[in-house]
């Protein structure tokens, strides 16, 4: 069934901020079991001041959307199946600014101010408060597990869409194969 794209704005958008989370979820990860040295110093500030830009980048997104609907889920879908495509494109909005925000929180919280592009200082939140910090990563690393679990189902549904489905719910919000 056909039914209409995502604007090329939506689009570039979507797989932009794809790419950016999926990045810097690898490099927390990967920088958290780092033994401490300057290196890993310097990762967790590009970790920070990108993590900031992706929170800018979903204002954007969020803006754009309020202003654009996006193309309605074919009509031959089942009514629980577009509930909880729905409501996962929610809890996904939710997470774009939940995580960012945690993150900065959790750094004020440790003591570690957040320096965008090592030159804005952003100003902290809370107070130095070692138990709040630690609170505040596990909220980070839970969030970000919820992340995943959600990543990996969007992902099996926009597939299943395109190879069993074989509806057009994956090419259009792709920025090519239309
Ligand atoms: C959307 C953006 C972000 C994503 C996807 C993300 C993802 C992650 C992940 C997966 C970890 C590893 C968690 C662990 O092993 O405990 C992590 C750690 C961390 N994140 Fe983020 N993060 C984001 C934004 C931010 C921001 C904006 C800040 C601060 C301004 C931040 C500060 C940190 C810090 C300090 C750690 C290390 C915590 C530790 O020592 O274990 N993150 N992040
Ligand atoms: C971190 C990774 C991702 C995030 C946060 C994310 C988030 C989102 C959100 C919020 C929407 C709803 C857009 C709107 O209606 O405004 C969406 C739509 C969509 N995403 Fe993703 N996405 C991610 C990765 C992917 C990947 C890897 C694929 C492909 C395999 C994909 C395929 C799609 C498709 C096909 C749609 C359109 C669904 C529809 O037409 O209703 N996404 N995504």
């Amino acid at each position: 069934m056909k039914t209409s794209r995502y604007t090329g704005v939506a689009i570039g958008l979507h797989w932009l901020m794809a790419l950016g989370l999926v990045s810097l979820f690898s490099l927390g990860l990967y920088m958290h079991d780092l033994p401490l040295s300057p290196d890993k110093l310097k990762l967790y500030s590009w970790h920070k001041w990108t993590g900031v830009s992706l929170f800018l980048l979903a204002l954007v997104r969020l803006a754009w959307r309020v202003g654009h609907r996006p193309p309605t889920l074919p009509g031959d879908m089942a009514r629980y199946e577009q509930i909880l495509a729905h409501a996962a494109h929610h809890l996904l909005y939710l997470l774009m600014f939940a995580i960012p925000l945690s993150g900065w929180l959790m750094s004020s919280a440790k003591g570690f101010q957040t320096v965008w592009f090592g030159l804005l200082p952003l100003p902290d939140q809370l107070e130095k408060n070692k138990a709040v910090g630690d609170l505040l990563q596990t909220v980070h690393w839970s969030l970000n597990m919820l992340l995943a679990v959600v990543v990996i189902g969007h992902v099996a549904a926009a597939l299943k869409h395109h190879f069993i489905v074989r509806d057009d719910v994956l090419k259009r919000m792709l920025p090519f194969l239309h």
